[in-house]
């Protein structure tokens, strides 16, 4: 597979053409931005973290009947993808109340919540990534209503499957943000599932081992992210 010209540079990850046209390879840095890009730093090693870690997963996710853009690791911080057209739809599941939902709500982090929730933002950097729902999504034509409930079927399965799997590994799942893309007409899990984009805490301690270390600035943010990918068995 001959890697070509660069396409995309995004905040965590640069996208690169392959001489098959229907895959892509994505290339993951240590920067790290937050509160859409006004906070900028580096994670040293964080991506060969997230690199590893999002293939391991989605292969599980696969097994588990989750189709996903995964195709083969190529190197610590490349892996080969099939080239999707992102659904611009942040799909957001949590477990237990943290982040904007707390403030939003005024509930304290770390309360249960009784049952998943799922919410989605329409991806759009300019407007902050809005919140919005499944009419909103309808009506500006983002998904149709078949992909929607695709979309949902599929985020409810990644929860089921990586509560139990984090779990066996000391971590709790408190949320997480996926993203899906449309591969020759049929829904696949696209982008990556990783601490920049999983809330992870200790089972018993409650501490924070994901990416909330930096934009909450708290420290020890690559020690972390290491330890995760220590958990995991990577
Ligand atoms: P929130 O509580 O800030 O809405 O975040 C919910 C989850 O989504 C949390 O696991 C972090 C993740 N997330 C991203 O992956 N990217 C983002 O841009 C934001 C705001 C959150």
């Amino acid at each position: 597979m001959e890697k070509l010209e660069q396409l995309y540079e995004g905040k965590a990850k640069k996208v690169f053409a392959t001489s098959d046209p229907d895959a892509l390879i994505v290339d993951y840095k240590d920067d790290a931005t937050a509160f859409n890009g006004q906070k900028k730093g580096t994670i040293v090693g964080k991506g060969v973290i997230n690199n590893r870690m999002s293939n391991h997963v989605m292969q599980i996710l696969e097994k588990e009947g989750v189709p996903t853009h995964y195709i083969k690791e190529l190197s610590e911080r490349e892996t080969l993808v099939k080239k999707v057209s992102i659904v611009p739809l942040e799909v957001i599941i949590r477990n237990v109340a943290a982040g904007s939902f707390s403030k939003k709500l005024g509930i304290e982090e770390g309360k249960k919540l009784l049952c998943p929730t799922i919410e989605f933002s329409y991806k759009d950097d300019a407007l902050g990534d809005p919140f919005i729902n499944d009419y909103y999504a309808l009506a500006l034509g983002l998904a149709t209503r078949e992909e929607i409930d695709t979309i949902k079927k599929y985020a409810f399965t990644v929860n089921r499957v990586l509560l139990k799997y984090f779990e066996e590994c000391g971590i709790e799942l408190i949320d997480f943000k996926i993203e899906f893309g449309r591969y020759h007409d049929r829904i696949i899990l696209a982008d990556e599932i990783s601490p920049d984009t999983c809330r992870l805490w200790d089972i018993k301690t409650h501490e924070k081992l994901d990416k909330d270390r930096f934009r909450r600035d708290m420290g020890n943010v690559e020690d972390a992210y290491k330890e995760v990918f220590k958990r995991l068995g990577l």
